[in-house]
């Protein structure tokens, strides 16, 4: 029970203090050196990307930006990179495209609270570029411990960074979405679809979103074979 109660504090972003003594019995790194990232709790996960410095974006960030929602949802919704409101928040999308991804859940009967929410990236990059390689791999196993901590029944990634880093591979996002994949050894379903900041733009594509969002929902209704 307390386990489960921890479980959730933690990954709601309340920290619950664990001295130092006692985090080295634990075996748990104080100073974060980029290596047990598999085998770290939530609240471990949670200060290890806070104090990261692993690639050059912690000199510009205000924030590493962690994720969100229900620790063990079925959904979990995967973006690129915070951006500049979500760098001072400290959440993944809080800005525009995100008030369209909360829509979008919405028309699922879906909340921000319900799904998990993450980025391949914790941090910011300068001038929303996409993310470097070296960026991109010092980060994953970060979002690979999320995910596995979550265990999902279905992975939604939304655009094409996401897709590409999920997938390890660099087709164009039309060709990824529109069809259950799977990720990692555990081969969790995953479905591609457009991210809500290019949906922004092209309102036109909403309609195509939309049939991703409702494939994803099959898969975790069990209705998808
Ligand atoms: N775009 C993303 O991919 N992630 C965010 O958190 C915000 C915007």
């Amino acid at each position: 029970m307390e386990q489960r109660r921890d479980r959730y504090l933690e990954a709601m972003g309340i920290t619950r203090w664990v001295p130092r003594q006692a985090a080295a019995e634990s075996g748990e790194s104080i100073s974060g050196d980029g290596d047990n990232v598999p085998d770290l709790d939530w609240q471990a996960l949670r200060r290890r990307v806070s104090e990261c410095r692993l690639c050059g974006l912690h000199e510009g960030r205000t924030q590493a930006v962690f994720g969100v929602g229900d620790p063990a949802a079925d959904w979990m919704i995967i973006g690129e990179a915070p951006g500049a409101e979500e760098d001072r928040v400290g959440e993944p999308f809080v800005g525009r495209a995100g008030q369209l991804l909360d829509a979008m859940l919405e028309g699922l009967g879906l909340s921000r609270q319900s799904v998990y929410i993450a980025n391949v990236l914790k941090c910011r990059p300068p001038n929303n570029r996409d993310p470097s390689q070296n960026e991109a791999s010092q980060c994953a196993p970060y979002l690979q411990r999320q995910i596995r901590l979550v265990a999902p029944s279905v992975i939604l990634a939304v655009g094409r960074v996401a897709a590409q880093n999920l997938l390890g591979a660099d087709g164009p996002l039309g060709r990824m979405r529109g069809q259950i994949h799977h990720y990692g050894v555990h081969e969790v379903p995953l479905v591609v679809t457009y991210h809500p900041a290019y949906l922004l733009r092209r309102p036109a594509e909403k309609a195509k979103a939309w049939r991703d969002l409702l494939l994803a929902a099959q898969v975790v209704s069990g209705n998808s074979r």
